[in-house]
């Protein structure tokens, strides 16, 4: 008799949490707090992708680690016209890595200053070499004359929209993970959402609860913006991406792609021509979450990395008891050691969206949760946000 008024009573709980008459408290992270879910669940759920799409190629396993015993956790590689690496690693360090003429770096012991607290994602040396980072909570920082012991100096670029923004005047920036530079100096770059990195045991900072307390809360609040050097305004140019990530420039400067790892898509945002500040969806249905874009070296074409396989759960997302697990499945992994399936995934893609060339690696051997990839000396410099290491693809070998 209990034992059926006990169920009765949790089935009565269930539903009240899927039908919103019980607000579940998410958890995440320290010191803030989550206690809503969007109601009614916002548009974009369930979420949806090419679960079809087989890798038939295993080339990323080619990939060669530099830096292994130096460095753990480059989101992104900036490349230097002389060759030498902007590396930031998981704990905030940023160091400058110099080629050593044998096909590997070196680096010095002690960083040359700490990107500190938050997580350092995308970065790249802009025209006069000083390094811009793209880091949560902080925002947008630069490192000027890297190296240079006289005059180098961390500075916050931006932390915050500007209040002559037509959209989000005034809103914080508080997740920057990815940018690119134009040949004016702007800074295109992108806000993933406002549930923010978070320290870890180690000391080191990770994201990826952020992106499953996101798609539980399923209220979308990532950006694409452009930071002004000349002036220090910043305007956001797209909102409501769920998960906004890589950013790239068109050869021509005339559009802005930018990745939505949660929808698993890449929006363009449109500079300059008869569509100018507007957006299209550039490419849908990817298969699994986009996360780095960059130019490749064609000058033509762009390098997408796909970070992972999306679990099948993440097909029932639209219903909330769900993404109540959702929010609680990094956790549940951890405390279980059960890790994500691995594959490797980056793609050569066209102007027009068109998928080019996979680089694959089925069963994740070497390569997996690729984060970026930078082409530079037809090398392909990947990153990954928690392995040690720098892994290197030798373009040419894979002719
Ligand atoms: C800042 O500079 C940019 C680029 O030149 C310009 O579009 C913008 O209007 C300027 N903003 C202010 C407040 O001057």
């Amino acid at each position: 008799m209990l034992a059926k008024a006990f169920f009765v009573g949790f089935i009565a709980l269930l539903a009240a949490v899927e039908f919103g008459q019980v607000t579940v408290r998410l958890p995440f992270p320290p010191g803030v707090e989550y206690d809503y879910m969007a109601e009614p669940p916002a548009e974009g759920l369930p979420l949806k992708w090419d679960k079809g799409f087989k890798v038939e190629n295993d080339v990323l396993t080619k990939a060669k680690f530099v830096l292994a015993d130096e460095i753990v956790g480059v989101e992104t590689v900036a490349v230097a016209p002389d060759g030498k690496l902007g590396l930031v690693d998981r704990f905030g360090k940023i160091f400058i890595a110099t080629p050593d003429g044998r096909g590997g770096y070196s680096i010095p012991k002690e960083p040359l200053a700490y990107s500190s607290p938050g997580r350092t994602l995308g970065v790249k040396f802009d025209a006069d070499g000083d390094l811009y980072m793209a880091n949560s909570p902080l925002g947008l920082l630069q490192l000027v004359a890297p190296g240079d012991a006289e005059n180098q100096k961390l500075v916050l670029a931006t932390g915050r929209i500007s209040d002559e923004s037509p959209l989000l005047p005034g809103y914080p920036v508080e997740f920057a993970n990815a940018l690119d530079i134009a040949s004016d100096g702007t800074v295109y770059f992108s806000s993933s959402t406002d549930v923010l990195a978070y320290k870890t045991e180690d000391s080191s900072w990770d994201v990826l609860d952020s992106v499953f307390v996101t798609i539980a809360k399923g209220a979308p609040a990532g950006m694409l913006l452009a930071y002004h050097p000349s002036n220090g305004s910043t305007i956001a140019l797209m909102d409501k991406l769920w998960f906004g990530n890589g950013v790239a420039l068109s050869p021509a400067e005339d559009y802005v792609l930018v990745a939505d790892s949660i929808q698993m898509r890449i929006h363009r945002y449109w500079l300059q021509g008869p569509k100018a500040g507007s957006s299209e969806v550039f490419m849908d249905n990817l298969p699994g979450p986009p996360d780095g874009i960059s130019l490749a070296g064609d000058g033509v074409n762009f390098w997408v990395t796909i970070y992972s396989e999306p679990s099948a759960l993440m097909s029932l997302t639209h219903i909330r008891l769900v993404r109540v697990l959702t929010a609680w499945a990094p956790r549940l992994m951890r405390l279980l050691g059960v890790q994500m399936p691995r594959r490797g995934v980056v793609l050569k893609v066209s102007p027009q969206g068109q998928v080019l060339q996979v680089l694959g690696d089925a069963t994740g051997k070497v390569m997996y949760g690729v984060t970026s990839a930078v082409e530079a000396d037809g090398k392909l410099f990947l990153g990954t946000i928690r392995r040690k290491g720098v892994p290197v693809l030798d373009l040419k070998a894979i002719q």
